[in-house]
């Protein structure tokens, strides 16, 4: 008798699309290419990341590491805020999928080493322990609370090297105005020059502006599709690049519910997950009631 077939059964492999977080192509591109274009520059230095939720963007800066050079993240994870107005904002948002196993585990699907994992609210690393001057690049996309990323600003500027780049998430959203006020404080009263804009994040150096946007400027993006405009801030020029959304009823149908789900904010996101998945549950009853 022939031995029975066995057929083992694979988990779906992890794709950087299929990490959960709000890090999007335009932002994934930009980072790629100003990462890249520091690498082949010959640029050497850390990257800091304030708010690393499951991954998302972390996998991305971890791809652009040389030997030597140091990822540093830092995120609660699954301990507690040090304040109630965080404690709140961790309880809306991420408590119910984030832990830092999570975290590490979706990591290492990408790269043999983890990175320097901080779990602790960010204001741990006003203490110096990120080396002055050590960092080539800093993304904040930690808590949304002003005081926090005015902190978190104040980080970023003491670990970047003279011409490194931040990257500020969220600096414009309805629901963060915290944000946007620590960003345009920090170009206001403290020498934050503005590089770039995108939906969602904003892109600053306390170095040398106009030679981080040359780089930019170096790609064809409108050749891609993306739309790439100037604009004046105070008489001093900055960027703007975004991809255009498709007009209505042009996305493919899950393209365009992915979109959806991936521009609201984390609590909507969910209420729209829980909505869709009611609504497949009713179509699938009735599809069983009709035969
Ligand atoms: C928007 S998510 C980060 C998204 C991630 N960068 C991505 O691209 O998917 C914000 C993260 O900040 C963390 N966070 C919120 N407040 C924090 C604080 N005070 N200190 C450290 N992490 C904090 C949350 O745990 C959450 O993981």
């Amino acid at each position: 008798m022939p031995a029975a077939a066995t057929s083992t059964v694979h988990p779906p492999r992890l794709t950087r699309d299929g990490i959960p977080g709000w890090f999007f192509k335009v932002d994934q591109e930009a980072f790629g290419h100003f990462l890249s274009a520091q690498n082949e520059a010959g640029r050497t230095g850390d990257i800091l990341e304030l708010g690393t939720y499951l991954g998302r963007s972390a996998v991305l800066l971890g791809d652009h590491l040389k030997p030597g050079e140091q990822l540093t993240v830092c995120d609660l994870f699954d301990s507690e805020a040090g304040d109630a107005d965080n404690a709140a904002e961790m309880t809306m948002s991420y408590r119910k999928t984030l832990t830092r196993s999570a975290f590490e585990a979706n990591y290492l699907a990408f790269h043999a080493r983890l990175p320097v994992i901080v779990q602790a609210p960010t204001s741990a690393l006003a203490d110096g322990r990120i080396p002055a001057g050590s960092c080539r690049f800093v993304h904040v996309d930690a808590s949304h609370l002003y005081e926090h990323v005015a902190g978190d600003i104040g980080v970023a500027r003491a670990a970047l090297a003279e011409d490194g780049l931040v990257v500020l998430d969220d600096y414009r959203s309805e629901h963060t105005p915290g944000v946007s006020a620590a960003v345009w404080q920090a170009v206001f009263t403290g020498g934050l020059r503005p590089v770039l804009l995108t939906p969602m994040k904003f892109y600053g150096t306390w170095g040398d502006a106009e030679a981080a946007q040359r780089v930019l400027l170096s790609r064809d993006w409108r050749s891609e599709g993306y739309s790439l405009d100037e604009d004046s801030i105070a008489d001093a020029r900055v960027l703007r690049l975004k991809r255009p959304v498709r007009p209505a009823g042009t996305q493919p149908r899950s393209a365009s519910r992915r979109l959806a789900l991936d521009l609201l904010p984390p609590v909507a996101t969910r209420a729209t997950r829980r909505v869709l998945q009611a609504l497949r549950s009713r179509r699938a009853a009735e599809a069983v009631r009709t035969g």
